[in-house]
């Protein structure tokens, strides 16, 4: 299995950690940053994550940042991306089993180090259902619009 993996400096404290136990589980890893603790816009690490797992170069992503919920905004803007904040194991199975969620994003400010690495060996480890689940996500993927002509706008 192959991970895409990142972060931004919010996230970067916490990445050894996360990074030493896909090690440990014989994962490889899909290292796109960041590199360093330098201010960075999380925007940058989630497309690039989000674009391996859409590819299929990475079966799975995952990316932190102070809350995860950047990174999940970013990443769900790529077809085929299901992108999820998790804070608890429980939501990352059913996230999993349930969702088929391909990209875990946490908050290295919302959760610590034990708790990150109990949410992502949960989310690794429980497959998708399938099932009656498989018509759900199927009318997700349906609900994605894609319009290049649309403007971004934050004000
Ligand atoms: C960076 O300060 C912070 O905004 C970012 O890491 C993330 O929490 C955004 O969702």
């Amino acid at each position: 299995m192959k991970i895409a993996f990142g972060c931004d400096h919010a996230g970067f404290e916490l990445k050894p950690i996360i990074v030493k136990r896909l090690d440990q589980r014989g994962i490889d890893i899909l290292d796109h940053g960041t590199f360093s603790a330098e201010s960075v816009d999380y925007p940058d690490y989630a497309s690039k994550v989000a674009a391996s797992v859409s590819t299929g170069e990475a079966q799975l992503g995952v990316l932190i940042c102070g809350t995860g919920l950047g990174m999940a905004i970013s990443a769900n803007k790529t077809h085929g991306i299901r992108a999820v904040t998790v804070s608890e194991p429980y939501s990352a199975k059913m996230a999993r089993a349930h969702n088929d969620a391909n990209i875990l994003t946490f908050g290295s400010r919302v959760v610590g180090p034990d708790l990150a690495l109990m949410i992502m060996d949960v989310f690794l480890d429980t497959p998708f259902e399938g099932g009656r689940h498989c018509r759900r996500v199927g009318k997700m993927l349906a609900l994605e619009i894609v319009s290049a002509d649309e403007e971004a706008t934050c004000e």
